[in-house]
C-alpha cells in the first residue's frame, strides 16, 4: 500500500526569474542528494542529473547510491523501485501522477486474481509495474536483461511474463521458450505501426531501423536492431551507419544526438493524433517541480515494510543476475 498523501506542487510559490538550473543544483548539494533521470526525461532534466540512464541502469544506481535522498526524475514505478532498494533513503520524484500505462493498467489485486489461473508457474514481471505486483512475481526483468532472465530459469518451468505482452512475445522468439502473457502494453510504443515505418524507411533507404521491444512484432519484424533504450543508445554511439530510424520515445534522441552529432536521427512517426512519441507521464516532470521537491522533500514515496521486503526479493534476485 502506498501511503503517501495528495501532494499538489505549489508552482506559484516559486520567486519569479529564479535560475532554476543553479537552485536545483544547490539544492542537491545541501540536502546531500542525488539526481537520477531515464533518458525519456526533458533534455533540460537530463543535463542537471548526476546519472542519466535506462531502467535497469537506474535500478542499479539507485542500489548503489550513498545520498541521503534520491530524487527520481522518471516515472512512479522506477521512484518506487529505488524506494524498495533504499527504505532508509528519502526517495522524492517530482510529480506523483507520473504513473505508466504498464503499471497502472496491472493493479496487483487483478494481478493476484488473475494469476490463480497458472499456479505452477514462475512469474517474470517486467520492472514496469507496481511493488504489488512485484510482491507477486518470481523475479523481477528489465528490457536490457529479460532474454537473460527467463534463460535463467531452469528448462521446463512454466512461466507467466508480464505486464508487457510486446516485450514477452520478443523475449520468446529470443529464448524459444514459451510463456503466458499478460495483455499490457505501453501506450507509447503501441502506437509505432508497421505500415508507417515501413513508409519511412522507403524515404530513407539507407537508414538503419531501431526499436525498443516494447513495439509490436509487426514493427520490430522490420527493425535491423531491437534493444532497451540504453543499447538503441549504444547502438547509435558504436555503428557505422550515419542515419537512423528511432522507434521509441523521443527523449532519448537528446543522448543521441551527443554521441552522434553529425548522424541524421529520425524519430519514428507514432500513428496517434499528435504524432509526437512523448510520454505523457515522463514529461509530468518539470524543472519547476523538480525543484519544489527538493525543496519541500515531497512528494515523498513511502511504503508498507512488509511489502517492500516482498517486492525486494525478486528485485533482488534479478539484480544478482545482470
Ligand atoms: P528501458 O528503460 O528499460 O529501456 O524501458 C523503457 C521504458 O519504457 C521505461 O518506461
Ligand atoms: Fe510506461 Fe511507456 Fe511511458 Fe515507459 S514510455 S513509462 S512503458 S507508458
Amino acid at each position: 500500500m502506498d501511503l503517501t498523501a495528495p501532494y499538489v506542487p505549489d508552482l506559484e510559490s516559486i520567486p519569479a526569474g529564479l535560475d532554476l538550473p543553479a537552485e536545483i543544483r544547490r539544492l542537491k548539494a545541501d540536502r546531500r542528494a542525488v539526481l537520477l533521470a531515464h533518458y525519456y526525461q526533458e533534455p533540460e532534466i537530463q543535463d542537471l542529473a548526476d546519472f542519466v540512464g535506462d531502467s535497469l541502469q537506474l535500478s542499479q544506481q539507485a542500489a548503489k547510491s550513498d545520498a541521503d535522498v534520491i530524487a527520481f526524475c522518471g516515472v512512479h514505478f522506477m521512484a518506487e523501485t529505488a524506494k524498495i532498494l533504499n527504505p532508509t533513503k528519502t526517495v522524492v520524484i517530482p510529480d506523483m501522477d507520473a504513473g505508466c500505462s504498464l503499471a497502472d493498467r496491472c493493479p496487483a489485486d487483478y494481478f493476484a486474481e488473475w494469476l490463480t489461473q497458472y499456479p505452477d508457474h514462475d512469474v517474470v514481471s517486467y520492472i514496469n509495474c507496481s511493488a504489488g505486483v512485484k510482491a507477486l512475481s518470481t523475479v523481477i526483468c528489465t528490457s536490457s536483461n529479460a532474454v537473460k532472465v527467463v534463460e535463467s530459469l531452469p528448462r521446463g518451468r512454466k512461466i507467466v511474463f508480464a505486464p508487457d505482452r510486446h516485450l514477452g512475445k520478443w523475449v520468446m522468439k529470443q529464448t524459444g521458450r514459451d510463456m503466458v502473457l499478460f495483455p499490457g502494453f505501453c501506450i507509447v510504443h503501441e502506437q509505432f505501426t508497421a505500415k508507417r515505418v515501413a513508409a519511412l524507411k522507403a524515404q530513407h533507404p539507407d537508414a538503419k531501423l531501431i526499436a525498443h521491444p516494447e513495439c509490436d512484432a509487426t514493427v520490430l519484424q522490420l527493425a535491423d536492431f531491437v534493444g532497451s533504450t540504453a543499447a538503441l543508445l549504444n547502438f547509435v554511439a558504436t555503428d557505422r551507419a550515419t542515419s537512423f530510424i528511432v522507434a521509441t520515445e523521443a527523449g532519448i534522441l537528446h543522448q543521441m544526438r551527443q554521441r552522434r552529432p553529425e548522424a541524421e536521427l529520425i524519430p519514428a512517426p507514432a500513428d496517434s493524433g499528435c504524432n509526437c512519441s512523448l510520454c505523457p507521464y515522463m514529461k509530468l516532470n518539470s524543472l519547476e517541480k523538480l525543484y519544489l521537491c527538493l525543496r519541500d522533500l515531497k512528494p515523498e514515496i513511502l511504503l508498507d515494510e512488509s511489502l517492500r521486503v516482498r517486492a525486494l526479493k525478486p528485485l533482488e534476485r534479478m539484480l544478482a543476475l545482470s
